[in-house]
């Protein structure tokens, strides 16, 4: 009785398996023969009913159909896995002499690069990095620098007003009282950013940036802005440049002092760039007015500090060799791409 059974149960799911098209409908006949209540487990489950002596020999049977069941189910389930695979590699065919698709890789924009430049040189001496407001009030952008309303001094940043009140700013010296109103001394900070003139010329545009320093603590003096400033300057144009101090005047500095470099190009023999000269003037600075650090708060008696503001897209214009300040505003794709593989 059971080995007609076993017999029928053997034909029945060797056709299944002969006859399944995909892994799924292998597993399910899986299921049907070995599973919980599958047929085969169901046949070893009735061994009980089968005569003590002839369960030796029905249990050997049943083993076999097991095993020769398994073993079709495991033919099946490779060839189903080697048609997969030959799908996959016919399907997903590379032809390796196509030519590949070319990558772009952008470049820096030649201010971002000096920002960039300037300062990790002033992060590496313990300066903090600050942004402040584009959209300027007139107090910080001027009064608070010790530039009064009506002062002459206004007419060398002519800017442009939003109200009587709010401006965009002409000078990124307008974070320095910001800055001293927030902090306790000592601090160093630096501050890179956009500022806007109503100027326009091959050297001047109505938007430009400025990097603003200021350092403030107790005996500070223009010894230690000097030095400061020549180690700036040989870190970014090289060892072998040379510092002019010039004597200047800002309303927020006293003494003020500009500074220039011998030219990067020429190494001040003279050529285009330095218009000849050998020098090339880069940076206002000077000791922090105390009157200006009296309207910010601090304790002028007790502190001093030292200040000084780049021009970044002269400083770009002279280490990327460009004559004409609205490049860097153009958004010419045939500018930037020479930027690449610096
Ligand atoms: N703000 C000045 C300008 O735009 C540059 C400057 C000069 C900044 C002297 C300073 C400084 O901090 O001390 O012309």
């Amino acid at each position: 009785m059971i080995e007609e059974q076993l017999k029928q149960i053997r034909e029945e799911l060797s056709t299944y398996i002969k006859n399944s098209t995909n892994l799924k409908e292998l597993n399910d006949v899986r299921v049907k023969a070995f599973g919980k209540s599958g047929l085969v487990t169901a046949l070893s489950k009735n061994m009980r009913e089968v005569a003590p002596e002839d369960r030796p020999k029905v249990g050997s049977q049943i083993n076999a159909v097991r095993s020769e069941l398994e073993e079709l189910l495991k033919t099946k389930e490779a060839e189903f896995e080697n048609a997969e695979l030959a799908r996959k590699l016919q399907e997903e065919q590379i032809d390796i002499t196509e030519p590949s698709i070319k990558v772009e890789i952008g470049a820096y924009h030649p201010v971002a690069d000096v920002i960039d430049r300037l300062t990790d040189i002033c992060v590496d001496m313990g300066f903090s990095v600050v942004e402040g407001p584009e959209i300027e009030s007139d107090y910080y952008n001027f009064e608070a620098m010790n530039i009064p309303k009506n002062h002459p001094s206004r007419d060398m940043q002519d800017t442009f007003f939003i109200t009587d009140e709010i401006l965009l700013r002409s000078q990124t010296s307008a974070v320095q009282a910001r800055e001293m109103e927030k902090r306790k001394p000592p601090f160093k900070i630096v501050c890179p950013g956009k500022t806007y003139r109503n100027d326009s010329d091959a050297t001047h545009s109505p938007i430009f940036h400025q990097l603003e320093g200021l350092v403030v603590d107790e005996n500070i003096s223009m010894a230690d802005l000097k030095s400061m400033l020549t180690i700036l300057m040989k870190r970014l144009y090289g060892e072998d440049t040379k510092i002019r101090f010039r004597p200047s005047f800002f309303p927020f500095t006293e003494p003020s002092i500009e500074v220039d470099v011998s030219c990067p190009n020429c190494h001040g023999t003279g050529c285009s760039i330095c218009k000849g000269t050998g020098m090339l003037e880069l940076l206002g600075a000077g000791v922090v007015n105390p009157k200006v650090l009296e309207m910010s708060g601090i304790d002028s008696k007790k502190y001093r500090g030292f200040a000084f503001g780049f021009g970044l897209d002269r400083t770009a214009m002279i280490l990327d060799s460009i004559s004409n300040i609205r490049s860097l505003y153009r958004n010419d794709i045939r500018f930037l791409e020479q930027m690449k593989g610096e």
